[in-house]
């Protein structure tokens, strides 16, 4: 129970890493703001399931992380609860399908850095603040091992991820004086709906340097967002970790 009592916020929470990452999280014994882009039953639903299972609190939250309004009130309605805020993971993002560099416009760029990075840093700063005020926080980012490495015909995805690796070390220097640590997880391909839009052949070469030879699972990354999240990580700060199967 290595999140026992903890308040987490998680966005991207209704499918892929996210979703694994709120049921990793209630498991060690968190409870969880669980953010999602629109209201939903079928949502709602397995939020109160996981809740039920793990006997925590799913409190689902509902905002486009690129719409500054929405986001605002449901930062709002979270923080009129007065209850700590522990741990924000921004799991939220967007591939965009692969196109070489030279026929990728800039509206294209620009809407991939809007959900993977602007977003992320305008959360993140509402975020901080209370967690300053607290003195205390947790905050974990999701890059990409495309953000460490480079990923052929994504420009635009790993530059955003490149911006969330440099943007986690930076903050990590400036919140450290408040109690506030700042990591990141950079996976590699990982069996969600994004790591499965990847074109066979692009798969095939990645698979070939995995040295675990097959694709993650979502819950393999959850569980390192848990570590990072916990105490067990007190002593760690501005760490981009890979969770890619060695490459
Ligand atoms: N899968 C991989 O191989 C892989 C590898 C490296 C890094 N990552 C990173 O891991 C994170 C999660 O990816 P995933 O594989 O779980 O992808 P996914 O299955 O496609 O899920 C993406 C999540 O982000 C949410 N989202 C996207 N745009 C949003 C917006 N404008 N407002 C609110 N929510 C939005 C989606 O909400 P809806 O359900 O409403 O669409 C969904 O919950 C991303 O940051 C991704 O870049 C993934």
């Amino acid at each position: 129970m290595i999140l026992q009592g903890k308040n987490a916020i998680i966005t991207g929470a209704r499918r892929g890493i996210g979703r694994a990452t709120v049921e990793a999280f209630a498991s060690y014994g968190a409870n969880v703001w669980a953010c999602a882009r629109k209201a939903d039953p079928a949502f709602e639903m397995d939020m109160k399931a996981v809740a039920d299972k793990y006997g925590v609190s799913v409190w689902p939250v509902y905002f486009d992380v690129t719409n500054e309004t929405e986001m605002k009130t449901a930062v709002n309605s979270i923080r009129k609860l007065k209850i700590s805020i522990d741990i924000l993971v921004n799991v939220a993002g967007i591939a965009d399908d692969s196109t070489s560099f030279q026929m990728t416009s800039l509206e294209k760029i620009k809407h991939v850095m809007a959900v993977n990075f602007f977003a992320v840093s305008l959360l993140t700063q509402y975020i901080s603040r209370l967690m300053a005020r607290q003195r205390f926080g947790s905050i974990i980012n999701i890059a990409s091992i495309a953000g460490l490495d480079g990923a052929p015909a994504q420009y635009e995805y790993a530059a955003s991820k490149g911006a969330i690796i440099s943007g986690t070390k930076n903050l990590a220097r400036e919140l450290a004086s408040y109690n506030v640590r700042v990591n990141a997880v950079a996976p590699g391909m990982i069996a969600t709906d994004m790591g499965n839009q990847i074109d066979e052949e692009l798969k095939k070469n990645i698979l070939s340097k995995v040295i675990m030879n097959r694709l993650g699972k979502p819950e393999e990354v959850a569980d390192v967002i848990a570590f990072l999240a916990s105490d067990l990580s007190r002593y760690m700060t501005g760490q981009i970790i890979r969770v890619d199967g060695g490459m």
